[in-house]
């Protein structure tokens, strides 16, 4: 199977209910564990590229592992430029066989996010892929830019309609409470998403896609496993699964997740390494670290996106 954009996609995930895992790859671990868990619950699946990540691997190496997941599972695998800066990576990703982009305007004014985004959507359509906006900020890191609390906003519901409709994005990313990162709330907090502003949207944009980023759960399982094999990490708090799983039954098709992939990874290697002080042969305590991927991206699949078995419909 070749690439696919995420148009399809979304489409059958809004009349299902459920939401497509859009998950952050930077290695050939982490396309394997990802990959190997959707094609064992035949889940269709986004694998996105940070402008990080394609300096850490390179596009053409990135790509080419993709390529060969696709020869591996035979599923529905979209490519995904994730937080586009501009319009030049944009153009570089489609040029490079991506399937769909994101431009991230989210920091500029209205008027010039509306103008890059739609400039990338002009070049995107023409070349067959799929284009994310965002409109609204959220609040943590995303390669080294470090959006405050304070500085983070909400989307707001009355925008929506005059940004789809002159950019021609085919989903949007809103902010609505979720953020980038594993410390998402300060501990004694309790986790809110603004439900409302979810509920505001969808009536606005019937029948179009909607995105979550910053929708790690953190799980305490791989926190504990880092903070006892001498990782030096703070308590960390995601989003609850079960908000998640209700903004999925709601307009949300795309749910982005990294984090809980980072911590997963890295509780694998430090447990390995710790356990077995005189290994160094990395198959070995990278094999821990992929099974781990998998793990998570399985529980996923099953209990927060829901779309087991959709690959096959
Ligand atoms: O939202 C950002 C993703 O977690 C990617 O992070 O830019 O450090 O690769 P990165
Ligand atoms: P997390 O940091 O919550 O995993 O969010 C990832 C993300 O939004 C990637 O775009
Ligand atoms: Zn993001």
């Amino acid at each position: 199977m070749a690439l696919v954009t995420t148009k399809e996609m979304f489409e059958k995930a809004y009349a299902g209910g459920y939401a497509i895992g859009a998950f952050n790859v930077n290695n050939m671990e982490i396309v394997q564990g990802i990959t190997e868990a959707a094609k064992e619950l035949n889940a269709p699946i986004i694998l996105q590229v940070s402008a990080g990540a394609r300096k850490y691997a390179k596009h053409a190496y990135l790509v080419k592992l993709v390529e060969a997941a696709l020869i591996d599972t035979d599923l529905p695998i979209a490519l995904h430029l994730d937080h586009g800066p501009d319009f030049e990576t944009c153009k570089s990703c489609i040029d490079g066989g991506f399937s769909s982009v994101m431009i991230d305007g989210s920091h500029l004014s209205f008027e010039e996010n509306i103008a890059v985004t739609k400039k990338v959507v002009e070049y995107a359509h023409a070349h067959g892929v799929t284009v994310e906006g965002e409109l609204g900020r959220l609040a943590g890191i995303e390669d080294d830019v470090n959006v405050n609390a304070e500085d983070a906003s909400y989307t707001r519901p009355d925008e929506v309609e005059e940004f789809v409709t002159r950019t021609g994005v085919d989903s949007l990313a809103i902010a609505i409470g979720t953020s980038h990162g594993a410390f998402k709330f300060k501990p004694g907090q309790k986790p809110q998403l603004r439900f409302d502003i979810l509920e505001e949207v969808g009536k606005r944009l019937p029948n179009f896609p909607i995105v979550l980023h910053g929708a790690s759960s953190v799980s305490q399982e791989y926190v504990e496993i880092i903070q006892k094999f001498g990782g030096k990490l703070d308590d960390a708090i995601g989003i609850p699964e079960d908000m998640l799983r209700q903004a999925a039954k709601m307009a949300v098709c795309k749910i982005n997740i990294d984090s809980d992939l980072r911590l997963a990874f890295t509780a694998g290697i430090r447990e390995y390494m710790f356990t077995n002080p005189g290994h160094f042969d990395p198959r070995q305590y990278l094999t821990p670290a992929r099974n781990n991927i998998k793990e998570v991206v399985k529980h996923k699949i099953r209990n927060v996106l829901g779309c087991e078995g959709a690959a096959l419909k």
